[in-house]
């Protein structure tokens, strides 16, 4: 029998797309010419690019990135290239202009079509795809293949955004909100306990939108909470003005509902907030904290910021600090304000941008504080820890906490060594740079 021929899959940007890539790697590698995934670039018949458009950086490097597979071409005139993603979403047939090696370009909301796709490439011919289809995609892709999984997974409930936030592609790349039939989801998800996943993260762009048939998103952890071998459930990322009473309430509830919450601002001046039309004040997004705080004490919050956008000044900067300095972030993320076509600030006059390079580095000292604080509070207590991986000493083993720290653990010989998978309790010894250091309790 001939080698299956062999596809090699990039992933950029956030989540959703590590997900996408998954999907997209079973839908071409289904039937008897389907690809099977390699690592290795050199060996690849089939590259696909699964791109990210929200900032212009992460744009760009798409092209040069595709300028060095097309060398690759001239060697292997036969290889494929496909771009995936909202890269291709945003650009389309812009792609193959610029970058005339491409073979393929389809959009988040069509790669079930990639197989009917890749036919037409194997003849030779060029494939675009960039609908946003009537029918569901996920109702078209194959059935999930029975492999082993590896114990954390991702699942896409929800996806697209209505909120058009005045910076952001999301809205124009993903298309508007929809959410996924609960009960898909959570044959999905029994699926993938089967096959060895012991925590799930739900995927949405606004996945605290989610509302299917009157069930929301808290409706939904619920029941996932009740399939057994289920032992963790998380959800990113969230919206302020969608955290319903039942969402923040599930948070004191439901055991399996892990402590951690992705909840961007994005700034902490009242007047960016409005020019960047994110519906919610200052204020209102630390009072939805606080009342999730009540319930979740130990909540280790994570948040989105970007500095430098248009009209932002020192005082609405330092509004962004006092924010900060009042949540106390365990996690972020923060960016430098990137134009992007089309989307209405991409009207409006830039900051200097030695000034906003300079407050992204102030604002990244606090976060880095406030973060390593985070962690070094851990020192001494004990944490569960699901197993993900050996680490590269031998004998030692990496999970994640509760509150997503990594978790490195040595692990005695012995009849009672975790394998991959399991969960156990952890007295944390050690806090370093980006992760713990930890004993095995029991
Ligand atoms: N410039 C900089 N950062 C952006 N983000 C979204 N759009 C832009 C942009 N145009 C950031 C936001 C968002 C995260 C996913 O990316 O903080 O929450
Ligand atoms: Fe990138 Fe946003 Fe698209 Fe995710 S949704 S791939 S972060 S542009």
């Amino acid at each position: 029998m001939a080698d299956k021929k062999k596809l090699y899959i990039r992933t950029y940007g956030c989540q959703m797309n590590v997900y996408d890539s998954e999907r997209m790697a079973e839908a071409l590698g289904a039937g008897k010419d389907g690809y099977e995934l390699t690592e290795n670039l050199e060996a690849a018949d089939m590259i696909l690019m699964n791109t990210c458009h929200i900032r212009e950086k992460a744009a760009e490097k798409i092209y040069s990135e595709l300028g060095r597979f097309k060398g690759l071409k001239t060697a292997k005139p036969d290889l494929k290239i496909g771009v995936a993603g909202c890269v291709a979403q945003a650009e389309g047939a812009e792609i193959m202009r610029r970058q005339p090696a491409v073979d393929l370009v389809v959009g988040p909301q069509t790669y079930h079509r990639l197989p009917e796709m890749m036919q037409a490439v194997a003849k030779g011919e060029k494939a675009l795809d960039t609908d946003f289809p009537e029918e569901d995609k996920f109702e078209n892709l194959p059935v999930r293949p029975k492999v082993k999984r590896a114990p954390a997974a991702f699942l896409t409930v929800q996806e697209g955004c209505d909120k058009f936030c005045a910076f952001c592609v999301v809205p124009y790349t993903r298309g508007a909100e929809v959410s996924r039939p609960t009960a898909r989801i959570l044959s999905e998800a029994r699926a993938l306990v089967e096959r060895g996943v012991r925590e799930i993260t739900l995927l949405g762009q606004n996945v605290n939108a989610y509302i299917a048939d009157g069930i929301t998103l808290a409706g939904l952890i619920h029941q996932l909470a009740e399939i057994d071998g289920l032992a963790r459930i998380r959800f990113t990322t969230s919206h302020p003005n969608d955290m319903g009473d039942d969402l923040i309430a599930a948070f004191g509830t439901c055991d399996k509902l892990m402590p951690y919450l992705h909840l961007p601002v994005q700034s902490g001046s009242d007047k960016i907030l409005k020019r960047m039309n994110r519906s919610h004040s200052a204020a209102q997004y630390l009072q939805v904290l606080e009342r999730i705080r009540a319930v979740r004490p130990d909540i280790l919050i994570s948040g989105d910021f970007i500095v430098g956008f248009p009209e932002e000044t020192d005082a609405d900067f330092q509004a962004t600090l006092d924010l900060i300095r009042a949540v106390n972030y365990g996690q972020a993320y923060s960016f430098k304000y990137s134009s992007r076509p089309g989307t209405p600030a991409a009207e409006r006059a830039l900051v200097d941008a030695d000034v906003a390079d300079a407050r992204l580095q102030e604002l990244q000292a606090l976060l880095s504080v406030q973060q390593k604080a985070a962690q070094d509070a851990m020192v001494g207590r004990e944490v569960s820890v699901l197993f993900e991986k050996p680490g590269r000493l031998k004998g030692q083993m990496i999970g994640k906490s509760q509150h997503l720290h990594a978790v490195f653990v040595a692990i005695p010989d012995g009849p009672d060594a975790p394998v991959v998978g399991d969960l156990r309790r952890v007295r944390i010894t050690e806090s370093s740079a980006n992760s713990l250091g930890g004993v095995l309790i029991d």
